[in-house]
């Protein structure tokens, strides 16, 4: 048994958009420029509407500028690649992003080769995975970046440190296992990624001092899968339907059985409220970085 404190993701990305809205706020009166940001969004699928309409919102509520495009799924993967060619060589544009995922027609991979890398705020382009995987500055993907802020404040916190602890992750996606992986890499954790095919993943599960679940399976990790003192950061968002006496109500679960694991985890993330919100907070973060090392202006600390 273990202490289970929740780790607010809600309130720490509130902080980060705050001191993000000072920077900009600063550079827009030292340079006269505001940092811009295009979302691209190919064809209606609902969950992407909700995101790209939530990025446009704060985008623009901590003072930068947003523009989104929508294209109907119709579209070729031709068109998409000559809109990303323009939104490349238009100087104005910050950073690009382009909603995932893409309708089938489409190779998601070629669109993300195609934005250039000093604009690919979602840390998607091989040249930003390779920098991060040879520890070269280079943009980050969100969600793992914002994953690893929450558990470096819980360990901050705990009067504990990274190194040297075993962290499992339980999915390898580009987006999100992958990334990181290297991530905790370079703060001197050990690293196991598991993932479908891991045998006894269990056990592997109850070696982890820290436990990061991104498989997109609600409440896939048991709670006896958790070590007792462990981290755990539950990236998962599953929309599922339970039932209540006033009928069935749909809600929304991580990858953790969250109510059973708090028991033993030391720290763990809430679905909602966890690493979700940190997501688009680190898109702002990203669109701010790459703004600064566009125009060869200084990255603010902690950006
Ligand atoms: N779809 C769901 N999450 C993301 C994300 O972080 N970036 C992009 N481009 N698409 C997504």
């Amino acid at each position: 048994m273990s202490n289970g404190q929740i780790i607010d993701g809600a309130a720490y990305a509130e902080q980060l958009r705050q001191r993000l809205a000072q920077h900009v706020s600063d550079l827009t009166a030292a340079h006269g420029l505001v940092p811009c940001l295009v979302v691209v969004i190919v064809g209606e699928d609902p969950a992407s509407q909700i995101y790209v309409k939530s990025k446009g919102e704060q985008t623009r509520a901590i003072g930068m500028e947003s523009r989104t495009i929508r294209l109907p799924d119709t579209t070729s993967e031709a068109e998409l690649l000559h809109l990303v060619d323009e939104l490349n060589r238009d100087t104005a544009v910050n950073g690009i992003l382009v909603q995932l995922p893409l309708p089938k027609h489409m190779s998601s991979l070629k669109v993300i080769d195609a934005i250039s890398a000093d604009k690919d705020v979602d840390g998607f382009h091989v040249v930003n995975a390779g920098r991060l995987a040879v520890g070269l500055e280079g943009i980050v993907p969100c969600t793992p970046l914002g994953s690893l802020m929450l558990l470096k404040d819980a360990v901050a916190k705990n009067n504990d440190t990274l190194a040297g602890k075993h962290a499992v992750i339980v999915g390898r996606s580009n987006i999100v296992g992958k990334p990181m992986a290297q991530l905790l890499l370079n703060q001197d954790c050990t690293v196991t990624i598991a993932h479908s095919k891991t045998r006894n993943l269990a056990e592997v599960c109850r070696e982890a001092d820290i436990l990061v679940a991104a498989v997109g399976r609600p409440r896939f990790v048991q709670g006896d899968w958790v070590k007792d003192g462990a981290y755990v950061i539950d990236v998962g968002i599953n929309r599922i339907q339970i039932d209540t006496p006033e009928g069935p109500k749909s809600k929304v679960v991580g990858d953790v059985d969250f109510d059973a694991a708090k028991d033993h985890a030391r720290a763990i993330t809430p679905v909602p409220k966890g690493v979700g919100p940190m997501t688009i907070a680190c898109l702002l973060n990203n669109t701010l970085k790459a703004f600064c090392l566009q125009n060869s202006l200084p990255v603010p600390d902690g950006v």
